[in-house]
C-alpha cells in the first residue's frame, strides 16, 4: 500500500481539487480524501505539491524499430516517466514502419519487457505511410494499436483518407491526421511570413496545414468516423475545427507544448532544434492556439517528442529533420509559461494531458477515481530548476530548452501503483 499525503490533489475527471490524500492498494485507487489512515502503507509527502493522475500523451515518436540510436521504448518510457507521463502513444513512423500486426506486436513486447510506462502504439494508415494502399486494420487493432496514422506526412490522396474513416468505423479506433498539403509545403523549412523573408529560408503558410484540415474535417462529416488532428498550429486551423465541432462533427484535436510557447520570431538564429513540422508560427497563432485550450476547440497537449541524431540536426538549417524531443520539458514548460502566467489555471492543464488525450483515444485512463489503475504524477509547481539536457533519459539531445530555468518539477510518479520516480530519481 502507498499513501501519497497532503498534496493538492488535482483531478479533472471528478472535478476535484483541494487538499487530499489518495490511498493506493494493490495496483489501484483504493481511496482519495482528507487524513486517510496510514496503518502499513508507505508513505509519499506531497505537502505543497500537485498530485495529479498519471499524464497521458497521445504523440511521441520512440523510433523503436530502426533508429535506435535515437531512441528505444526503454529510453523513451524513461524519459516519459522522468516528464509525469505514464502513458504514451507511439508513432508508426518506424524503420519498418507500423503498417503490419507484427510490428505493433514487436512494440507491445518491448513496452512489455522493457518499456517504464504504458506504450500504446499507433498503426500507420497505410502500407509503408505512402498514402496509397490502406492497412489491415482489423489485424492491427487485433495486435493492440489504438488508433491510425501517417504522422510525419499527410494522406494525400482525399479517396484513400475517405476509405480509411471508413474503415476505422468499424473499430471505432481515432484517424490522427498530419494536416499538411504536400504542395503547398513543397521545400518549406519554417513558417512562411516576415521571419522566413528576412531569413532568406522558403516557408510553408499557414493554408498548407488549414486545406488539409478542412478537406478532412469534410471526410470525418461524410464518413461519420472520429478524427483526430494532430499538432495543430494555425489560427485557421483551430477556427476550422471549432466550427465542426459545433456542428457535431466528431473531430478532436491537439497542440504541442512549443507550438503554445514559441513563434517564428524564436527561430532567428537558425538553431535546427528549433525546426519542426508543422512549423513554429506567427504570435497570432500562438495566441488562437491558447484560444482554443480554454474555449475546449483543442482537446489535449502532447509533445510530438521527435528525437533526432545530434549529427543529423548539426547540419544547415534546411538540411536538418523536423522535431524536438519534448518528453522531460513538457510539463514544468507548460507550468512555467501558461499556469504561472495565469493562461491556464493547474485543473485545466492537467485536463489537457489527461482527460482530453484519454477521451480522444477513447481510453480509460487519466483519472484517479477509485478503482482505476493507479497512475499518478506528483509535480512541485514551485520549485526552480535548469533543464539540463546531459540529464535526460533520452538517447538524444534536440531540445531548444537547454540551460532555461523553469520553476516546475515532475519529483514523484506511480505507474500501475509501483513507485517508479521517487523525488525525481528513476528506482532500478
Ligand atoms: O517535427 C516533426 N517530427 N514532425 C513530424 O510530423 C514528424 C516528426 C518526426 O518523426 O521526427
Amino acid at each position: 500500500m502507498l499513501l501519497i499525503k497532503g498534496g493538492r490533489v488535482v483531478d479533472p475527471a471528478n472535478n476535484l481539487d483541494g487538499v487530499a490524500d489518495v490511498l493506493v492498494k494493490r495496483g489501484k485507487i483504493e481511496a482519495v480524501g482528507p487524513n486517510l489512515k496510514s496503518g502499513e502503507a508507505t508513505v509519499c509527502d506531497a505537502t505543497g505539491k500537485i498530485v495529479a493522475p498519471g499524464l497521458i500523451d497521445m504523440h511521441a515518436h520512440l523510433r523503436q524499430p530502426g533508429r535506435e540510436d535515437e531512441e528505444t521504448i526503454r529510453t523513451g518510457t524513461r524519459a516519459a516517466l522522468r516528464g509525469g507521463f505514464t502513458t504514451v502513444c507511439a508513432m508508426p513512423n518506424t524503420e519498418p514502419c507500423a503498417d503490419t500486426a507484427s510490428v505493433i506486436q514487436l512494440v507491445t513486447a518491448l513496452a512489455a519487457a522493457e518499456g517504464a510506462v504504458s506504450v500504446l502504439p499507433i498503426g500507420a494508415i497505410t502500407k509503408g505511410r505512402e498514402g496509397k494502399e490502406i492497412v489491415e486494420m482489423g489485424e492491427l487493432v487485433a495486435a493492440g494499436a489504438v488508433a491510425f496514422s501517417d504522422d510525419g506526412t499527410s494522406v494525400g490522396a482525399a479517396e484513400v483518407m475517405r476509405r480509411a474513416l471508413e474503415y476505422s468505423r468499424m473499430f471505432d479506433v481515432p484517424i490522427i491526421a498530419h494536416c499538411e498539403d504536400g504542395s503547398l509545403a513543397l521545400g518549406g523549412t519554417m513558417h512562411e511570413g516576415c521571419s522566413s523573408t528576412r531569413m532568406g529560408l522558403r516557408g510553408m503558410p499557414a493554408a498548407a496545414e488549414d486545406v488539409m484540415v478542412a478537406r478532412d474535417i469534410c471526410l470525418a462529416e461524410l464518413t461519420g468516423a472520429r478524427l483526430h488532428v494532430a499538432h495543430l498550429s494555425s489560427a485557421g486551423s483551430v477556427e476550422l475545427v471549432r466550427q465542426a465541432k459545433r456542428r457535431g462533427v466528431r473531430v478532436t484535436c491537439e497542440v504541442t507544448p512549443h507550438h503554445l510557447i514559441l513563434s517564428d520570431c524564436d527561430l532567428l538564429f537558425y538553431d535546427t532544434n528549433l525546426k519542426v513540422n508543422p512549423p513554429l508560427r506567427s504570435a497570432r497563432d500562438r495566441d488562437a492556439l491558447r484560444d482554443g485550450l480554454l474555449d475546449g476547440t483543442i482537446d489535449a497537449i502532447a509533445t510530438d517528442h521527435a528525437p533526432h541524431a545530434r549529427h543529423e540536426k548539426e547540419v544547415e538549417f534546411v538540411d536538418a529533420p523536423f522535431g524536438m524531443i519534448g518528453l522531460e520539458t513538457a510539463l514544468p514548460l507548460l507550468v512555467e509559461h501558461l499556469v504561472t502566467t495565469d493562461v491556464l489555471s493547474p485543473t485545466q492543464l492537467i485536463e489537457k494531458l489527461t482527460t482530453g488525450p484519454a477521451a480522444a483515444l477513447g481510453i480509460s485512463a487519466g483519472t484517479l477515481s477509485v478503482g482505476a489503475v493507479a497512475d499518478i504524477t506528483v509535480i512541485d509547481p514551485a520549485v526552480s530548476v535548469t533543464i539540463d539536457v546531459n540529464a535526460f533519459e533520452s538517447c538524444s539531445r534536440n531540445t531548444p530548452f537547454d540551460g532555461v530555468r523553469v520553476s516546475a518539477a515532475v519529483t514523484d510518479v506511480i505507474v500501475d501503483g509501483a513507485w517508479l520516480l521517487k523525488d525525481g530519481e528513476i528506482e532500478g
